[in-house]
């Protein structure tokens, strides 16, 4: 039969392997189950390549699988899965990442799985990951939940996962990592928790090598200390305005660094200077970001660094550049740097531009120098104003009472008015 053809049988080190590979067949499971199975021998297989497949569900019962190690049914329809026809799997690789699973059954992971070292379970809709879902794992070194709708981790999920190494837990929704939950993988080194809506760091286990925060809305990396971690990956982060990359002088093994395509991060820079920072970096990345200039107090960094992507982003090519132009950089920093603003510089290399070319306008400044001077002008006049009013109101308030006499006397006035009234109209009398 045709499917003969995609048997083989490996001798490495004089271990044998027999690998079936019968991905992307449109296989159905009744097909598989009723006759293929019928063909091959699959008491011998060792590793079972059903990816891309029709199978909706996969019960071992209906066939013998006692020397499986790995089993490969990503891309298929799967809605639920089961091991529990034997005492005791061999079973070390699960893939059952893009199907349609909602839940783990109980009968899907128990203590006879319990020699699984790869579970990738990425690209499903699992909504709950409670603490009892992969309890009897405990040699587990490999672990993706990836892209799941998953609202609701138990805190204690991973309690028995000691070895882990790899966890990938992008995109599952978590809005919040409780502490609890990373705390007893004291072994894992490559951590994903990128594209949760978290805000807040959890507690990160000390022999991190890898981590990647990225589309998270955490605003600050501070106080963090992993004396091991190589990459950090802060890509996509919305709440980023500022990085001071002081904040990461703990993380002193890192050597490769990336904030790319983070919109609203405008300011980067070194401060107070300290040019032993990072001494590892060889890869920094700020592509896609929202910079417009760079801090003369980056040079140490920049100059040790082989590789630094600054692509894309709106610089500003003034005299604050200038350093970098002088800087003759071997790692092509200042060819990538292509200006956005002013417009007589829009879209030129900065290192295309020559230094005396690259001013901070005049014009620009006596403008502001003009601003500045009516706003002290404006804000000389209204305390003047104050002052005077203030020197007016409580003179105001003390010549009150004399303000009486006033009227007083306006009385006399008029009486007197009256009077004059009086001797004009006596005078006109007269004059009679
Ligand atoms: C599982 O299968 C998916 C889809 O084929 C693949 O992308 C992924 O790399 C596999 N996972 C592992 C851990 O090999
Ligand atoms: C964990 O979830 C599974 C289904 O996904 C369920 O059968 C099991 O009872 C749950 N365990 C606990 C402790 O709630
Ligand atoms: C699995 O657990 C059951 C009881 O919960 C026990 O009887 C059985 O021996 C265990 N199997 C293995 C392989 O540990
Ligand atoms: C997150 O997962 C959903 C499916 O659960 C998918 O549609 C979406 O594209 C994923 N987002 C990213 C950033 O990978
Ligand atoms: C983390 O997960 C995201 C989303 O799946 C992916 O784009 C990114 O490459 C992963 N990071 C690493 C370091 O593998
Ligand atoms: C780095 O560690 C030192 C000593 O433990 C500490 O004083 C300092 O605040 C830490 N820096 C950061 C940015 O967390
Ligand atoms: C961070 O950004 C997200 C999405 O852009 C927004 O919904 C959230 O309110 C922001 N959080 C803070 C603290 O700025
Ligand atoms: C810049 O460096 C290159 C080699 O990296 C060298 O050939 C060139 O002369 C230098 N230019 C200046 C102005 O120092």
């Amino acid at each position: 039969m045709w499917f003969n053809f995609l048997v083989f049988v490996m001798c490495i080190f004089g271990v044998q392997s027999t690998v079936v590979d019968l991905s992307h067949r449109g296989l159905k499971k009744e097909t598989f189950f009723v006759n293929i199975q019928q063909q091959l021998n699959l008491h011998e297989v060792t590793d079972l390549i059903l990816k891309g497949n029709q199978f909706d569900s996969f019960l071992d019962c209906s066939t013998n699988l006692d020397h499986l190690k790995s089993l490969d049914l990503a891309e298929n329809h799967l809605q639920r899965f089961f091991f529990l026809c034997k005492e005791e799997y061999n079973l070390e690789y699960l893939n059952v990442s893009h199907n349609h699973l909602e839940y783990i059954d109980d009968f899907a992971f128990n203590n006879r799985t319990s020699k699984l070292k790869l579970l990738d379970l990425s690209w499903n809709k699992l909504s709950v990951i409670n603490e009892t879902m992969i309890e009897h794992m405990k040699i587990l070194e490999y672990l993706s939940i990836a892209h799941n709708p998953v609202d609701n981790i138990h805190e204690n999920a991973f309690i028995n996962q000691q070895h882990l190494v790899h966890l990938d837990m992008s995109n599952v929704s978590a809005s919040f990592i409780p502490n609890s939950l990373l705390r007893p993988l004291t072994k894992l080194s490559f951590l994903n928790i990128s594209f949760n809506p978290i805000d807040t760091l959890p507690f990160l286990p000390a022999l991190l090598t890898e981590l990647d925060i990225s589309g998270t809305n955490i605003l600050f990396i501070s106080e963090i200390s992993l004396p091991h971690l190589s990459r950090f990956h802060l890509n996509h982060m919305p709440n980023v305005t500022k990085v001071v990359l002081n904040d990461f002088e703990n993380i002193t093994m890192l050597e490769v660094l990336s904030f790319e395509n983070c919109k609203m991060l405008t300011g980067f820079r070194i401060w107070p200077p300290n040019s032993r920072l990072l001494p590892h970096l060889r890869y920094l990345s700020l592509k896609g970001s929202a910079l417009e200039t760079l801090d003369e107090n980056l040079r140490p960094i920049l100059q040790r660094t082989a590789v630094v992507d600054l692509q894309n982003n709106p610089w500003h090519c003034d005299c604050r550049m200038q350093w970098i132009n002088r800087l003759n950089l071997s790692n092509d920093l200042s060819r990538e740097i292509r200006c956005k603003t002013p417009e007589e510089h829009a879209s030129k290399l900065l290192s295309a531009i020559p230094n005396r070319e690259l001013i901070c306008v005049e014009i620009l400044s006596s403008a502001y120098l003009a601003i500045w001077a009516s706003i002290s002008i404006i804000i000389l006049a209204l305390t003047l104003a104050g002052m005077y009013l203030l020197w007016r109101s409580p003179l105001r308030q003390w010549i009150l009472p004399k303000r009486g006499g006033d009227t007083v006397s306006y009385k006399n006035v008029k009486e007197s008015s009256n009077d004059l009234i009086r001797i004009l109209v006596t005078d006109d009398h007269t004059e009679d």
